[in-house]
């Protein structure tokens, strides 16, 4: 359990919040790259509780600006985004992507007024297919986008599965992804001899946890002994300060990372995406466009379909049709036959656990035990990091070093005697192209397929 002061103090991202400082320290990916069009409509987005319009200006350059128009507090998103600028339909004024203001034509010609006034507006960059923003001190010398490997690689590679919108506190949200033992409860199916499509399942269901901290963040390692006495290992990857790569990508190497933006302290921004070192995925798929199976408690792929449009809302085309007004469809009679909790989907059945905490969990109330291990570490982590950096001004992790982020989580059998960590530090550490144990899942006897049948690259289990 947490004390009310520490859960406070990892909730609460607003700025001027000791975490929201330090979530200022890093840049934040928020909208995709063809969601920006040239010269094209600007998005409304919430990021650390600021509302801020995302546009691309003629030349193609994004940027980021505080919604409301530093004349009279018109709202920027219905701004006129044409020759280099987005123009106030208010009074007509016009900003750059820096903020400055270029145009002032409801002033005398005369007027130097113009050079006194500032939108204010945060760095764009652009990496991996993201559009992130920094908003942070430093907005004339940003730290390094964070060097993950799904944007050192060909876009072919790497796969952007969804995207969609949380009502509750980006940290329960995360804790989600490093809760190892979940998989073969919620994403289970009934009994084995159930066909994979309604879930999970391994018959030992209480992995050992190997937790250790990294110059990134953290890694741990969830230990199962198989019936010939070879080890099956998921690793995962805490990165700081909002991602996770979970050990759910396929077994040729396929690797996942989740990531849980805060909007504000009560909703998030939750993306996937899968890459592969070396080979081509399938892209191309619209995240936005995601289905549904016909019968009750098979699982489908990703989070369903997106809801058309919310006017007026932030990250518009991102609120799920399946979502706690609706129960996350959960099916009754699936329930008793089929699948552990009869809600239609991996990630479903988490949005739905998450939701169901409150918007901001109460952790004073909770009870965590030994299968909790990963999730005590990395909120110790980002408490020691949070109150460094409040009280003595230090850096936190990966923020000056954005090769920290240059790691993959892997899924993986290794031989009795094999110490992990050496085993795949190789893998870990992207050293290496070569999966330590490549396409062994079709050739495990105790294994969980539902966690390899989601079609290729999709979302899966953490
Ligand atoms: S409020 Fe924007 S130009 Fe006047
Ligand atoms: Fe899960």
């Amino acid at each position: 359990m947490l004390s009310k002061q520490d859960n406070e103090l990892l909730c609460r991202v607003g700025r001027g919040r000791p975490m929201g400082e330090l979530m200022r320290q890093y840049w934040m990916p928020v909208v995709y790259d063809w969601e920006l069009e040239r010269d094209g409509a600007p998005l409304r987005v919430r990021v650390l509780g600021e509302d801020l319009i995302a546009w691309r200006d003629s030349n193609g350059k994004p940027g980021f600006v505080v919604e409301n128009c530093p004349h009279r507090g018109a709202s920027l998103f219905f701004g006129r985004n044409e020759e280099a600028g987005l123009r106030c339909v208010y009074h007509g004024w016009k900003f750059d992507t820096s903020g400055a203001c270029v145009d002032m034509p409801n002033e005398p010609a005369e007027s130097d007024f113009r050079t006194k006034v500032q939108a204010r507006s945060y760095r764009a960059a652009e990496y991996g297919g993201l559009v992130w923003v920094y908003m942070g001190e430093r907005q004339d010398a940003p730290p390094e986008v964070p060097r993950f490997e799904w944007g050192l690689v060909p876009p072919a590679q790497r796969q952007h599965s969804h995207k969609l919108v949380y009502v509750c506190n980006w940290l329960q949200a995360l804790e989600g992804e490093l809760d190892t033992t979940h998989v073969y409860f919620l994403h289970s199916r009934l009994n084995p001899s159930l066909p994979a499509k309604y879930g999970t399942w391994v018959d030992d269901r209480a992995a050992r946890l190997s937790v250790l901290n990294t110059p990134g963040g953290v890694l741990y390692g969830g230990k199962r002994v198989e019936e010939d006495g070879n080890t099956y290992w998921r690793t995962t990857q805490f990165l700081f300060p909002i991602y996770g790569m979970f050990p759910g990508g396929r077994d040729d190497g396929t690797v996942p990372l989740s990531i849980y933006v805060p909007i504000d302290d009560e909703h998030t921004l939750h993306m996937g995406v899968f890459w592969h070192p070396t080979r081509a995925l399938e892209t191309g798929r619209d995240p936005r466009k995601g289905s549904l199976p016909d019968e009750p408690g098979v699982l489908a792929n990703g989070v369903g379909p997106m809801k058309p449009h919310q006017h007026g809302r932030f990250f518009a085309d991102w609120w799920p049709v399946v979502n706690h007004e609706n129960d996350f469809l959960q099916d009754a009679g699936a329930r008793k036959t089929k699948s552990f909790t009869g809600i239609p989907g991996i990630r479903l059945q988490d949005s739905a656990v998450i939701w169901s905490m409150g918007p901001i969990m109460n952790r004073p109330n909770e009870h965590l035990g030994t299968a909790d291990a990963a999730i005590i570490r990395v909120r110790r982590r980002l408490l020691e990091a949070t109150k460094a950096l409040r009280d003595q001004g230090a850096a936190p992790p990966g923020v000056d070093d954005a090769s920290v982020y240059t790691v993959r989580s892997c899924l993986t059998v290794l031989p009795p005697e094999a110490n992990w960590l050496e085993a795949l530090a190789d893998w870990h550490n992207a050293r290496t192209l070569e999966h330590p144990n490549p396409g062994f899942m079709g050739r495990r006897r105790i294994l969980e397929q539902a966690v390899s049948h989601q079609y290729a690259s999709d979302s899966r289990a953490t």
